[in-house]
């Protein structure tokens, strides 16, 4: 679809600055097809001057009533005999109302209001109604449809759209939240039905017509400010912890003079709450790894402090071994504190990973140099833990085993390297530990293995991991390969499960 800067640059003669006026019109006119319960059309006009086109700018629908509109005529072009009461807007710079001359069964009520920046008529806001439009029934009817005519008069003096309007990034209230009209002197005239049950959230229950704004709780401010600028302010109020209300001000201008405003207003007190939930959900895990981690440091300590206390090297070194691997948990909870999601991508746990093995490496004589490549993606933070654990008993493995005697590689010119691939795709996840050590030994089979490390890693990639794990020594070259897959469906944590379409 054509946007408003291709069609006025395709057929109207309109410069940046009224291309950039029509466009802050555009963004503000909803409320003016609200308020009119009617579609609203903007036209602009070909630079012809013996026999001028006009063409279809664009095109809002109300959210208060039905659109008589379900086509898009954006974009169309009109002779002027087919539209001529929008040439004679444009003509006279005149509001022009009367019926449509068009040759379609059912007869259209027109009211062409010109658009004027700086003394000139740059586009036309037409309404379009059916004819013969029904009397409106109720008081609220007259009375948007009053504002609406104010808006009109504003469209023509060039004092609507408002100049630096403010803006939020949220959804501002709408006509349908709730509509006060206020006077002059801030006096209320008007409330629609839901603008008096903000008002009760407020506390304000009886005497609401007549009441001044600045007594309703709604800010003092927000009208000051409105009318002194001349221009919208928006503003929320909250009451306690209770309500929350959005109130957006649009001042009423004939003029040099503030005949009055709009507010509309919004209760947001449940989206508030639920907001304040969601911070507070996420600070509430944040807390729980931080402290987890600081338990698991305490362990740690206590294990040390006892550790010291034995005499056999044996029981000595099998409590540091315990005080490693738990180290390894600790970083996962740590990584987990510090970010803002509950699910963390796996890559960032390997580095402090690799550094928990590093530590260990005690002699300086055998320097090993850690490479992670690839990228596993974010994985359900059970996941994390446990696939933690056994990525540091494969890196522990090759630096206990694979450069045993402290020359580096098992040739004599490359350095000791441990490599960490991550592998992500749409079947599952491999991680492998590729070192250049001296291999496996000789009579190696996995299934025998019986020591801490790999039957901590056999037991965690099958039982809690649902996947499978392979030690083998390097294809081309020297060292060892530790391979572990873990299917897709391990992978995905409750909450994605709960988006995926039911098969
Ligand atoms: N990267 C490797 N290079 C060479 N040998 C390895 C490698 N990884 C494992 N091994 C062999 O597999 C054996 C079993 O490893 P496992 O981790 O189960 O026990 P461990 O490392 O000896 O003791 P623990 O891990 O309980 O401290 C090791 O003793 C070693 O012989
Ligand atoms: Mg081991």
């Amino acid at each position: 679809m054509a946007t408003l800067a291709d069609l006025t640059n395709d057929h109207t003669d309109l410069d940046a600055e009224q291309v950039a006026y029509l466009q802050d019109l555009i963004s503000s006119w909803g409320l003016l097809a609200d308020l009119s319960f009617a579609d609203l059309f903007l036209y602009g006009r070909s630079g012809d001057a013996t026999d001028p086109t006009l063409v279809m700018l664009s095109h809002v629908r109300p959210t208060t009533g039905a659109t008589l509109y379900r086509a898009d005529l954006v974009g169309q072009v009109f002779e002027r005999r087919r539209r001529s009461l929008i040439a004679d807007c444009f003509d006279s710079s005149e509001l022009v109302e009367g019926m449509a001359n068009e040759e379609v069964d059912r007869g259209l009520n027109i009211m062409a209001v010109p658009v004027r920046r700086q003394g000139e008529t740059i586009a036309v806001l037409a309404r379009e109604t059916v004819h013969p439009r029904e009397r409106p029934s109720s008081e609220q009817e007259r009375t948007y449809l009053k504002v609406f005519e104010r808006f009109a008069t504003m469209l023509k003096q060039g004092q609507f759209p408002y100049r630096d309007e403010a803006r939020l990034r949220h959804r501002t209230p709408r006509v349908g939240d709730g509509l006060l009209l206020v006077d002059n002197e801030g006096r209320i005239e008007f409330a629609s039905p839901n603008a008096v049950s903000v008002l009760h959230r407020l506390g304000v229950h009886r005497g609401i017509i007549g009441a001044r704004v600045v007594d309703t709780g709604l800010g003092a401010s927000i009208l000051r400010n409105a009318f002194a600028r001349r221009t919208t302010a928006i503003e929320e109020i909250e009451v306690g912890n209770e309500v929350a209300i959005v109130s957006h001000c649009f001042p009423l201008l004939d003029g040099d003079h503030s005949t009055g405003a709009i507010i509309l207003v919004r209760d947001v007190t449940e989206l508030r709450r639920r907001d304040r939930q969601l911070v507070s959900k996420d600070t509430t895990i944040r807390e729980v790894h931080h402290r987890v981690k600081n338990n698991l440091q305490t362990i740690s300590s206590l294990l040390r402090l006892q550790g010291r206390r034995l005499t056999s090297d044996e029981a000595r070194a099998a409590l540091f071994e315990s005080i490693r691997r738990i180290g390894a948990i600790s970083v996962v909870h740590e990584t987990l504190a510090q970010s803002a999601e509950d699910d963390v991508a796996f890559v960032e746990i390997v580095r402090p990973l690799v550094r928990v093995v590093e530590e260990s490496v005690s002699s300086p004589l055998r320097p090993v140099a850690f490479d992670v490549q690839g990228d596993a993606g974010v994985l359900p933070a059970p996941v994390t833990t446990t696939l933690a654990v056994v990525l540091t008993e494969l890196l522990q493995n090759a630096v206990d085993h694979a450069f045993p005697t402290g020359q580096g590689g098992g040739d004599d010119d490359s350095s000791a390297t441990v490599g960490i691939h991550l592998e992500r795709r749409p079947d599952g996840l491999t991680v492998s530990v590729v070192d250049n050590g001296v291999g496996l030994p000789e009579d190696f089979r996995l299934e025998d293995a019986t020591g801490l490390g790999l039957t901590i890693v056999k037991t965690f990639v099958e039982g809690e991991l649902g996947g499978s794990i392979h030690l083998n020594p390097v294809a081309r070259g020297n060292g060892t390969v530790a391979e572990v897959q873990i299917p897709a469906t391990r992978l995905v944590g409750v909450r994605d499960e709960a988006q995926e379409p039911l098969a």
